[in-house]
């Protein structure tokens, strides 16, 4: 349909429908066809026959909410969490495993297969344990802390999160008590890192005197590696017990506030573990999209060149700190979307892992394609951009050798790879 007359989406009135669920889609709904209009149903699997009230018709067919399942899955399992369904955080606690990690492959195909990657080489998914999240971050409103319910801004109430490490999830309750007192919604960023725990509470409301006393008693009652506050002119210090840091290969660096970490020290090693299977032998290459030095410390520390770029100024500057202990790294600022790496200043090196955000690498990728390196490893948190981006290296001469999908993010639908790409 052409944008300009796409239809707004329109709140619905409707009675329930019995509805057959035929597959799962890319955002973790079951999809049915009624009357040859797709329904989305969350918290539906493959095969069941469900009751569900249709909530708000798009372009895209048609929401319902779940009402109750009529004929279940025998693939369906009693989720762990008692706010699962309510709490929008997790959209998985309800699928066999087996099933879960199958799908998630099957995404990954599907995207490939639509970019002209027929029979590509995707290995069997390597799913992370459960449990292990060590980052999130949680809304309060009113005097709700939690996740958002699905598909609302409601935040569901939750005292503990068992998809959390335990230390983070031990936090949520007496997070709450001691941001009681706020009137403004606030957002509560948890991380563990290898000090321990960083909290960053953005919120419009300054505490005041009292406010800082009772925030700095309950940092050191529990043992908080730092809590920040950012109103909205950056984040200040109102705690700091330990400085926040990560290790990257045996080499500690300063954790910037709200920096980006993989979601669990497992994902972490398994991308690590593929990174540096995949540049084995390699003498000098380039990590674009380093962030803290995930990859760029351990591949020093194998003795390569590294040359690591990127964005986050705090970042770069935390991993340019941290390399003075790593020899071969080389550490620069730059926003790889404008200006990519180029082919000219490619040259020379053996290979080139790339991992960026959400929306891919595209100008990047094409720079990747019209160099002369042998070697690319692609690293993406999103199916769809990252096959578009392995058309592009495709078409530039790369084959694909291998991918590897990592269910870093267990109970969503989120998906993350790790790709092969050499000439
Ligand atoms: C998925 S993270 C990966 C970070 C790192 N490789 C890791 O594993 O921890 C994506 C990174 O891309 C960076 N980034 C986002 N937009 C960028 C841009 N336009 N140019 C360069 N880097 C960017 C972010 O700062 C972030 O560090």
């Amino acid at each position: 349909m052409a944008r300009g007359r796409e239809r707004r989406p329109a709140r619905l009135n409707a009675a329930p429908l019995s509805l057959c669920v035929e597959s799962v889609g890319a955002g973790g709904d079951g999809i049915a066809l009624h009357d040859g209009v797709r329904h989305f149903v969350p918290l539906a699997l493959p095969g069941e026959t469900v009751r569900a009230m249709p909530v708000l018709r798009s372009a895209e067919g048609v929401r319902c909410r779940l009402e109750s399942v009529e004929t279940p899955s025998p693939r369906r399992v009693a989720p762990f969490c008692p706010a699962f369904g309510r709490c929008g955080g997790c959209a998985f606690q309800h699928w066999e495993a087996a099933d879960l990690a199958a799908w998630k492959r099957t995404r990954l195909l599907a995207a490939l297969s639509h970019r002209g990657f027929a029979d590509a080489p995707v290995a069997e998914t390597l799913s992370c344990p459960a449990r292990t999240r060590r980052r999130a971050t949680l809304a309060l409103k009113g005097k709700k802390l939690g996740f958002r319910e699905e598909a609302s801004h409601a935040v569901a109430a939750i005292d503990a999160c068992p998809v959390l490490l335990p230390q983070l999830s031990a936090l949520i309750a007496p997070l709450r008590a001691v941001l009681a007192p706020l009137t403004a919604d606030a957002a509560v960023a948890l991380a563990w890192t290898d000090s321990g725990a960083d909290v960053l509470v953005r919120c419009a409301d300054e505490p005041g005197w009292e406010g800082r006393e009772a925030l700095a008693a309950f940092a050191r009652a529990h043992d908080l590696a730092r809590l920040a506050w950012d109103s909205g002119f950056g984040a200040a210090p109102l705690a700091v017990e330990r400085p926040p840091a990560m290790i990257f290969g045996g080499v500690s660096v300063a954790f910037p506030d709200a920096a980006f970490l993989q979601p669990s020290a497992e994902g972490e090693a398994a991308l690590r573990d593929a990174v540096l299977a995949a540049t084995e032998g390699v003498s000098a290459l380039a990590d674009l999209f380093c962030g803290l030095g995930t990859f760029a410390l351990p591949l020093a520390a194998r003795g390569a060149r590294v040359l690591a770029l990127d964005a986050d100024g705090a970042a770069v500057a935390a991993l340019a700190a941290a390399a003075k202990a790593a020899p071969g790294l080389a550490v620069a600022a730059r926003d790889l979307f404008r200006e990519p790496l180029s082919a000219a200043e490619m040259r020379g090196l053996d290979a080139v892992v790339f991992d960026p955000p959400r929306a891919g690498a595209q100008v990047q990728a094409r720079a990747i394609a019209a160099s002369a390196v042998p070697l690319a490893v692609a690293v993406s948190c999103n199916p769809a951009s990252f096959a578009r981006d392995a058309r592009i290296l495709a078409d530039g001469g790369f084959r694909l050798v291998s991918a590897l999908p990592v269910d870093q993010f267990p109970l969503s639908p989120h998906l993350e790879v790790v790709a092969v790409f050499r000439r």
